[in-house]
């Protein structure tokens, strides 16, 4: 079974992804980490997150970068989101994603274009939301707590201006694919968003069968 989890940034989609993904024993690949890992490469390299060529080059990261803390913060987001509109990044990113995807047994992903271009096909696809001042607070709540001084209007800025970039690029924009439910997190505790996903993805599945 493949089940594809997108949307926008701090909707509650990575914590719904790594909890489906253990309640139906499947492996993980959160795709963001990936767009991150290039965006820091870049950034240590002195590339121009803007500019293709570098943004490609910086696509050759170690692997071992991938459990890097550092990924996580918000700088760090926004340069993966950046470096995410250039064609040739998803390009030389989208077999490893595929081959994740399609791999023996299924598996679980979550990103911003898993539904839509990298398993078209996928058994279960779920694109979540929330508003964005809903996830402002969220994030905020999370660099606080990860000792990161930032303010919530800040987190606000970033995160609008990060849905506008993720989904107003020509290459593979953020939106739903026509046969992806939606699941709305604004008003839910994360663990009611957990079983709500859980629910539909066993209702997905008694149906196939
Ligand atoms: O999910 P995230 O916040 O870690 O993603 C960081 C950025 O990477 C996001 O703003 C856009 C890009 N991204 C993408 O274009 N496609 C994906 N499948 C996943 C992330």
């Amino acid at each position: 079974m493949i089940v594809a989890i997108d949307g926008p940034t701090a909707s509650g989609k990575g914590t719904i992804a790594k909890k489906v993904a253990a309640h139906f024993n499947l492996p993980l690949l959160d795709t963001g980490l990936l767009y991150r890992a290039v965006g820091k490469t870049l950034l240590d390299d002195g590339g121009d997150a803007d500019n293709e060529d570098d943004a490609l080059a910086a696509c050759g990261f170690d692997d071992a970068l991938l459990d890097d803390d550092r990924l996580r913060d918000e700088d760090i987001g926004s340069l993966a989101s950046r470096v995410s509109v250039h064609a040739a990044v998803r390009k030389a990113l989208f077999e490893r994603q595929q081959n994740f995807a399609y791999q023996d047994g299924g598996a679980v992903l979550d990103g911003r274009d898993i539904g839509t271009m990298i398993a078209p096909d996928a058994d279960v696809k779920l694109f979540v939301t929330a508003s964005p001042q809903v996830r402002a607070q969220r994030r905020h709540r999370e660099m606080i707590a990860r000792g990161r001084n930032v303010s919530e209007q800040q987190m606000l800025d970033d995160i609008k201006a990060r849905d506008e970039r993720d989904s107003g690029r020509r290459a593979a924009p953020l939106k739903p694919a026509q046969d992806a439910h939606l699941l709305d997190t604004t008003n839910l505790a994360i663990g009611d968003a957990v079983q709500q996903a859980i629910a539909l993805i066993q209702k997905k599945l008694q149906n196939q069968t």
